[in-house]
């Protein structure tokens, strides 16, 4: 059911492109009047899905709806819908006015009229020079252009040859405007002006407005309502607001904007470990749940101190770099080998000690499906071995570089014969929750753990263990297993995968 003065509605609507799905099961009601706004990476299904609203898509699956009817099979110039495109696709041996009067001269608009044997007939007309004025005037009023009627495209800029698409688009009169992306070929600060113009007209005129962009600040700033995607789905559909403070999982919460994300586990009633420290916060998980952290910037306090005047239970970090952003500082806070970023007001040395608090109510926690072990601060020691836990797992990290191999000396040779080097390069370290092998024996070559945590899920168990550095590895498994048991862990070499954090060049031996 399409919600009250809903415009639009999608109704699972799917596209496949051959045996491509680039949109899935998309499903949303924009109610008349409102900006929404279609966040998303690059190839996430945006365009598609607005080509598909504007007529020019036929959806593989699912309905469009307007105004409660269906017009999936309706070519687009029968909708009442036009688009402003990235590429401005201007006439550019055509001046402003006939710019926008172009589609004007082409149109016919009916009208009733008697025939000759008495009866009432639709004949078509087209506006007359007079109604095109009108109409080309109102829309550059809109736009702000109404000085420039005579200029050549080619002598406006940027920022100006924009309006003229946009007054092109509505001088239609549309109920729904959709702008692909419109601002992309603008620089930072026509983009900004541009934003703040986009909000007015669509004030002014009153109708919805359906946007593309893959700028989350522009999101923000711009929409009621923002659709977040990725790889053809929906992720989360809300306010700026709702989204910025309540994003629905990891992916979101990275979207939106600049914000620390960290792995972790409940470890008490509203208490839940990252960063290798216990905080409180508010939300109530069930004990052992892995779930997904995000502490904004703004949200981390800082204070100076000394490590030799720390009290145990305090989380201390070591700045590690600052940014100056006009208002406040951004700084990088290393704790170990994991990143804090934190803004502050106060200006603060790099190198300077910091104790790190955040509020509780400032840690949104996210359920999270763990599907795998991911080890987000592991390194490569100087035998190519993957540090886990301050453990040497034996790995293959040639494959960081596709088409190399190690020589004798254990360095990397890459296809093109360049020596690298990884001693001590930071990787993200990902383990199938299958191939984690356990066992009660004690084995000096393993690391060991003890299991903290074991569920049932319907045909196995998933069972956790942490390790004495309170790192936790999670496994598959039919058997049961006894809490407070020490066990030993192993995983095959070739089922560690790798993934390095920054760019490989870094490792270049000199
Ligand atoms: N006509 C087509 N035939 C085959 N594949 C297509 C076609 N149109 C789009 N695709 C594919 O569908 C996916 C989604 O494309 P789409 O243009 O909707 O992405 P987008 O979110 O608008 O990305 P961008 O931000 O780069 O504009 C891409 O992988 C694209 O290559
Ligand atoms: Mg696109």
């Amino acid at each position: 059911m399409a919600k009250e003065n809903c415009i639009i509605s999608l109704q699972g609507v799917c596209k496949s492109f051959g045996n491509t799905t680039v949109v899935d099961d998309f499903n949303l009601d924009i109610t008349k009047g409102e900006f929404v706004t279609f966040l998303g990476p690059s190839g996430c299904g945006k365009t598609t899905t607005l080509r598909m609203i504007a007529g020019f898509e036929t959806p593989t699956e699912g309905k469009i709806l307007l105004n409660g009817e269906d017009i999936t099979k309706i070519p687009p110039y029968k909708r009442p819908i036009n688009t402003v495109f990235q590429r401005y696709a201007l006439f550019p041996h055509l001046d402003v006015y006939d710019n926008v009067a172009f589609g004007l001269k082409l149109k016919k608009i009916p009208y009733e009229a008697t025939d000759k044997k008495g009866n009432q007939v639709t004949k078509f007309r087209r506006l007359t020079a007079k109604e095109i004025d009108a109409k080309v005037a109102k829309a550059l009023k809109v736009v702000d252009l109404e000085e420039l009627e005579n200029r050549d495209i080619s002598t406006l800029s940027g920022g100006q040859q924009q309006r003229v698409a946009i007054a092109r688009a509505i001088v239609n009169e549309p109920e729904i405007l959709l702008l692909d992306e419109p601002l992309g070929a603008l620089d930072l600060k026509m983009r900004k002006e541009m934003q703040i113009e986009l909000k007015e007209m669509h004030k002014k005129l009153g109708i919805t407005f359906i946007y593309v962009t893959h700028d989350q600040e522009e999101a923000l700033t711009m929409s009621d309502t923002i659709v977040v995607m990725k790889g053809g789905y929906i992720q989360q559909v809300g306010t700026p607001l709702d989204i910025y403070n309540e994003p629905v999982n990891a992916y979101v919460a990275d979207f939106i904007g600049e914000s620390n994300i960290y792995n972790a586990t409940m470890v008490g009633k509203k208490q839940v470990r990252f960063l290798g420290h216990v905080f409180d916060c508010v939300d109530d998980f069930p004990l052992n749940e892995k779930v997904d952290v995000v502490v904004r910037p703004e949200d981390v306090i800082l204070t100076k101190t000394e490590e030799s005047k720390a009290k145990s239970g305090e989380l201390l970090g070591k700045i590690a770099t600052k940014i100056f952003k006009g208002v406040h500082y951004e700084y990088v806070i290393m704790v170990g080998k994991a990143e804090v970023v934190a803004q502050d007001t106060k200006e603060r040395e790099i190198g300077d000690i910091v104790k790190i608090e955040v509020e509780p109510a400032n840690i949104q926690i996210m359920q999270k499906e763990v599907t795998s072990n991911v080890f987000s601060e592991a390194w490569i020691d100087n035998k190519n071995r993957v540090m886990i836990s301050e453990f040497p797992f034996e790995c293959d990290v040639t494959q960081l570089l596709p088409g190399s191999h190690i020589d004798e000396e254990d360095y990397l040779i890459g296809k093109d014969g360049k020596v690298y080097d990884l001693d001590d390069a930071d990787v993200i370290a990902e383990i199938d929750l299958a191939d984690v092998e356990v066992s009660d024996i004690e084995n000096e070559e393993a690391l060991s753990g003890v299991i903290v945590d074991t569920v049932y899920k319907g045909d196995h168990y998933q069972v956790m263990i942490r390790t004495e550095l309170e790192e936790e590895f999670i496994f598959e498994t039919m058997y049961t297993w006894n809490v407070n048991d020490i066990v030993w862990i192993t995983v095959p070499k070739e089922k560690i995968k790798l993934k390095l954090k920054g760019d490989i060049k870094k490792y270049v031996k000199e």
